[in-house]
């Protein structure tokens, strides 16, 4: 949605959006458990183009957030462009026509051709739910789903109900469904996170007012947010003198707010398991519900699913109903694409994982790029910030293929991976390397989500090309823009001109 606005304030209305589902939203659209919300401050979790004055809480639910996006989409009347229920699965790059020849499918299986110039991936990075590899899972003979796709057809209430894992999604619909001290939950925790004290609170009616009557009041809270983002990202992730003193912090929150028996469990104990090494959770009432009798948490490790439930090394836990609060498939790429090569696994794969030019731009993938891709996510601030940062660069390297100059560009493969070995040498010794998490490919291997620094710094990489990395299939003679050029050639002719205008005025006065 992002990508199309902006294709829009560039006057270019020749574009499809694809969307698998039947709405906008991804995320937003699909998480609907309770409590669902952002853990980044709202008004920085939303477009730079469309701040909303009216959001209630500076963390929004996911109700909130669903219906933001629908404004924004019908706002720039992006409806007209989207092609619901059509999900897109595969495309192939055509060296002689430089377009790809895609395949799409609808909701009945037919399949639907469809060619294009341009592609830009904007699949989501959590958006393919992750089941585990438990043996037995599909025995299990109650009803089970993912949270994902929370399924309130099945109602919980009187039943014994099994959660596995204590993720961000499970600590946010833990303490709701646990409310009722009918439901019965026991939730299996494998390994433990850090959880900061709550961050969400409602906004006062003054300061609301403020946010509807001042916009410069309101541009300026967000870039207050976002600067605090960034101090969070230097308190925690990269001042080693400051973070243990955070964590220590966190530590005394968590020893203060859980009950006793679960201290030793919950608090991350191995020194190798440092603040932040995976995804920071804020605490949504989650560690105080831990104390309701309706709530257990189980730490035995699962050894297999049957047909009642859960069997673990202590025993068999009954179950009326299973919740996977198993996370999302990171580590590969959902769409058979192929380019001048391989495909867009095949490059993951021979490169341990996803990998990518400034999360964008891939090798042998003309005119194709990745919204989100191979490390671009951060652990302390809004996907939505590093998304926009993305466009803008898309947008200045299509530009000449919108303006029928050139018919492709590719990154080459020395950029890229350069560009690579630098990320991973910056992220080597990282807080991130110690921890197992969905940052890893196959949660172990190699760091393919996060980008090593602060989101300015991924701004200033990206905020343009440098087209001595890119190899380009021209129509005629074509030369990229210097960005300066502009400027330089204004500034010799602005100064030609004056020289000229003071050699005539000086004439005029019978000087020469
Ligand atoms: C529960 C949850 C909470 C989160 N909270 C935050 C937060 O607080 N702050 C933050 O910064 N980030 C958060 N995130 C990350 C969040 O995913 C991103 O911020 C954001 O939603 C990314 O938007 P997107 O459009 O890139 O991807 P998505 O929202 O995942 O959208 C991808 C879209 O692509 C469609 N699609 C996928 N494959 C195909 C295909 N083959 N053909 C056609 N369509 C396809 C999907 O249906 C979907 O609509 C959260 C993620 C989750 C799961
Ligand atoms: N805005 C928000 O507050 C919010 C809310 C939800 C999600 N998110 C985003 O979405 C990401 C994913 O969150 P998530 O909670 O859905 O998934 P997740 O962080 O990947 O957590 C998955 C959980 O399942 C456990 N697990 C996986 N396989 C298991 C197995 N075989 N046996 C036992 N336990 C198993 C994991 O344990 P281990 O830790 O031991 O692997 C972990 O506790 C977050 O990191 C965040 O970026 C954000």
């Amino acid at each position: 949605m992002t990508m199309a606005i902006e294709l829009k304030r560039m006057g270019v209305s020749n574009f499809t959006i694809l969307e698998k589902a039947g709405e906008v939203g991804g995320t937003w659209r699909d998480n609907i458990y309770p409590g669902c919300a952002s853990d980044v401050a709202i008004h920085f979790y939303c477009l730079s183009t469309d701040l909303r004055s009216d959001w209630t809480h500076s963390h929004a639910f996911q109700p909130a957030i669903q219906e933001y996006w629908l404004q924004v989409a019908r706002k720039y009347d992006l409806y007209s462009h989207i092609i619901f229920n059509r999900k897109v699965v595969s495309a192939q790059w055509d060296i002689r026509t430089q377009k790809y020849d895609m395949v799409t499918e609808d909701l009945d299986g037919t399949l639907i051709p469809l060619a294009a110039t341009i592609i830009v991936s904007a699949t989501g990075l959590l958006e393919i739910p992750r089941f585990p590899d438990i043996p037995g899972i599909s025995s299990f003979q109650g009803d089970s789903f993912h949270s994902a796709r929370w399924n309130y057809d099945i109602s919980l209430v009187g039943k014994r109900v099994a959660v596995i894992g204590s993720g961000a999604s499970a600590t946010q619909f833990v303490p709701i469904i646990s409310e009722d001290p009918t439901v019965q939950v026991k939730q299996f925790c494998r390994s433990p996170s850090w959880i900061l004290p709550p961050v969400r609170r409602e906004y006062s009616p003054a300061q609301k007012w403020l946010f509807k009557y001042m916009p410069l009041y309101l541009r300026t809270y967000r870039n207050l947010v976002y600067l605090w983002n960034e101090m969070l990202y230097f308190a925690i992730f990269e001042n080693q003198t400051l973070s243990p003193y955070v964590q220590k912090s966190v530590k005394g929150y968590m020893a203060k707010s859980t009950p006793a028996q679960y201290v030793d469990h919950l608090i991350p104990s191995d020194p190798n398991h440092k603040l932040g090494c995976k995804r920071l959770l804020y605490d949504t009432n989650y560690l105080t519900s831990l104390a309701r009798p309706n709530l257990s948490l189980v730490y035995a490790p699962i050894e297999s699913i049957g047909a009642e439930g859960i069997l673990t090394k202590e025993g068999p836990q009954v179950a009326d109903v299973i919740i996977y609060a198993t996370g999302y498939i990171t580590d590969d790429y959902p769409i058979n694409i192929r380019g001048t090569e391989k495909t867009v696994s095949e490059y993951y794969r021979a490169h341990f994982g996803p990998t990518a030019y400034r999360g964008t731009c891939i090798p042998t993938f003309p005119n194709f790029f990745t919204l989100s891709g191979a490390n671009t996510a951060t652990g302390h601030t809004s996907v939505l910030f590093a998304e926009e940062v993305q466009v803008q660069y898309i947008l200045q390297l299509i530009k000449p293929v919108l303006a029928g100059d050139i018919l492709s560009m590719e990154v080459t493969a020395e950029a890229a991976d350069t560009y690579n070995r630098d990320i991973q040498n910056r992220l080597s010794g990282c807080v991130w390397s110690n921890c197992v998490s969905w940052y890893k490919t196959g949660n172990t291997g190699k760091i393919h989500a996060l980008f090593p620094g602060y989101m300015t710094l991924f701004w200033w990489w990206t905020r343009r090309p440098n087209w001595s990395h890119y190899k380009v299939v021209t129509v005629g003679r074509w030369e990229p823009r210097h960005p300066f050029r502009g400027a330089i050639g204004a500034a010799l002719w602005g100064g030609a001109g004056m020289g000229l205008a003071g050699v005539a005025y000086l004439a005029w006065l019978g000087f020469i």
